[in-house]
């Protein structure tokens, strides 16, 4: 039976639709509504960067301090777009020019002490209460930001639960010991065990030791964690974890309210039971583009240009993609050598490469209704959203075998496309050859248009909401706090 009337305090640095860098966003804002029907209610505690209070409207105070971590702070009630936030006012700390982490190409210079106020707060939060008498049953903390907020529960005496989900291990909050003082940690802790990692703090690595239980966003990257390769210094915290059965992989979804191409503004509507209109997508984007008509498939891209992206791998393959018929639309900014790098792409194959550098939310809508393929050929993901999102609008993904893309794609082996269970196409040598060869496979299968049509429309039945996870993290909410 559900729950009744629990409460959960999520953590986060970002939440959509108010404030979005990649897919932590989306989880942290879609995760809510699923929970609710289920009987946990979740107020969000996010930074009030510039303008968020603004875009909120009416808020009221509902917590207050003179002096956190260098000036006073405040916590403001309000609603957006249905989800219950209370925003971290405190300007010294939020109040500033550049995104959540970054300024002009580099992190702010305090964000181990502007994520460590973060995490502070949503422990006092927890701990006391609000002014509008409300406390959680459980925190819920979501990567190297929230991180502290379970050591601050537990440097306190508080036995309320936490769970800490890690989106990628990669990022780890990293700072010196000589700040453990000003951010209120125990120095008696910094040993291994505990604070400590390799000399250092970790907030993510201190979040992994005192959460109730550790989650990540899908079973395979649970199990990638405990491994050398994928575990970033961090796979002995994660195994000891698995070791006492406080790890979970508990699969993204996607909002598909959001992400509905059968009502979606920014596009021709089209659905899973009546795909034809995808057409009109896909020639709009040609147009807007100005790309030739391919004799191949449309493939699209959508998202941080970094390594773990593969985008190097893309570089180094699409040239014979396209001289075999394909093109290619990329969405996406971060490393300049990558923007570079694909600008030149562009110049060479103007009418088969369209190529736009920034962050455009409506602009990527239309490149996932107008797409054939979406390309996703990360070195490791922990869940990955765009493919879920490809499947939702029949843009086939053409994935690496990899975290949660290895979980959410099938391949389009001849086995799967004739016992009709394929979704799209995976790699397992992850490397340009290993890339090559399924973009080729994509090439060969786009000119049996009928087997195309079959899997294009298998992809669009393809599971992609909430529901089976969201009943997980309710699970273990419930385990958690019974
Ligand atoms: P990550 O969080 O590692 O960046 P995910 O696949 O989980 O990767 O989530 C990426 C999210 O960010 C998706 O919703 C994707 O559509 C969006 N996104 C990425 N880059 C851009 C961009 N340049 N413009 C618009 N949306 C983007
Ligand atoms: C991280 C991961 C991505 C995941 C997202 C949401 O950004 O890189 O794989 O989908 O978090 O959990």
């Amino acid at each position: 039976m559900a729950a009744k009337n629990r409460r959960v305090l999520s953590v986060a640095s970002e939440c959509a639709p108010l404030i979005k860098t990649g897919g932590l966003a989306d989880v942290v804002g879609a995760l809510p509504s699923a929970l609710e029907p289920l009987g946990w209610r979740t107020r969000i505690l996010m930074p009030a960067y510039p303008g968020l209070l603004e875009k909120v409207g009416r808020t009221r105070r509902i917590w207050r301090h003179d002096n956190i971590f260098g000036g006073p702070a405040s916590v403001r009630s309000g609603r957006h777009a249905g989800l219950d936030l209370l925003l971290l006012d405190a300007p010294h700390l939020f109040d500033r020019p550049g995104g959540p982490y970054v300024v002009d190409g580099h992190d702010h210079h305090d964000n181990h002490v502007r994520f460590a106020a973060l995490s502070w707060v949503g422990a006092q939060l927890a701990i006391n209460g609000t002014s509008d008498r409300w406390r959680p049953d459980i925190v819920h903390a979501h990567d190297w930001q929230a991180g502290l907020v379970p050591s601050y529960l537990k440097y306190a005496g508080s036995t309320i639960p936490s769970v800490l989900t890690i989106h990628n291990i990669a990022f780890q909050g990293i700072f010196g010991p000589d700040q453990l003082d000003d951010l209120q940690l125990p120095t008696w802790d910094f040993h291994p065990d505990a604070l400590e990692y390799h000399g250092l703090v970790s907030t993510l690595k201190a979040g992994m030791i005192h959460a109730s239980t550790v989650s990540t966003v899908s079973p395979t990257y649970a199990h990638e964690l405990t491994t050398d390769d994928f575990g970033f210094g961090l796979q002995g915290v994660v195994s000891m974890r698995r070791d006492r059965g406080e790890l979970k992989g508990i699969l993204n979804g996607i909002d598909t309210e959001v992400w509905n191409p059968a009502t979606d503004a920014n596009i021709t509507n089209f659905d899973a039971e009546n795909p034809a209109a995808k057409t009109v997508n896909r020639t709009a984007l040609l147009d807007e583009f100005e790309l030739d008509e391919p004799s191949g498939p449309l493939a699209v891209v959508v998202t941080r240009l970094t390594h773990q992206k593969g985008v190097d791998l893309l570089l180094e393959q699409l040239p014979t993609f396209i001289e075999a018929g394909g093109a290619v639309v990329v969405l996406g900014s971060g490393d300049p050598s990558y923007e570079y790098a694909l600008s030149e792409l562009a110049a060479r194959y103007p009418r088969s490469v369209g190529l736009r550098i920034g962050y455009d939310e409506p602009l990527s809508h239309r490149l996932y209704a107008g797409a054939d393929l979406v390309l996703v050929p990360s070195r490791f993901e922990p869940c990955g959203l765009t493919q879920l999102i490809g499947l939702r609008y029949g843009a086939i993904p053409l994935v690496a075998a990899t975290g949660g893309l290895k979980d959410t794609v099938v391949d389009a082996t001849p086995e799967n496309l004739s016992n009709k269970t394929a979704t799209g196409f995976t790699f397992s040598d992850i490397d340009a050859g290993g890339l090559g060869f399924a973009l080729g496979r994509s090439i060969d299968l786009y000119q049996d248009q009928d087997s195309w049509q079959q899997l294009r429309a298998q992809a669009l039945h393809a599971p992609v909401d909430w529901g089976t996870s969201a009943a997980e993290y309710a699970n273990l909410f419930t385990e958690l706090t019974s």
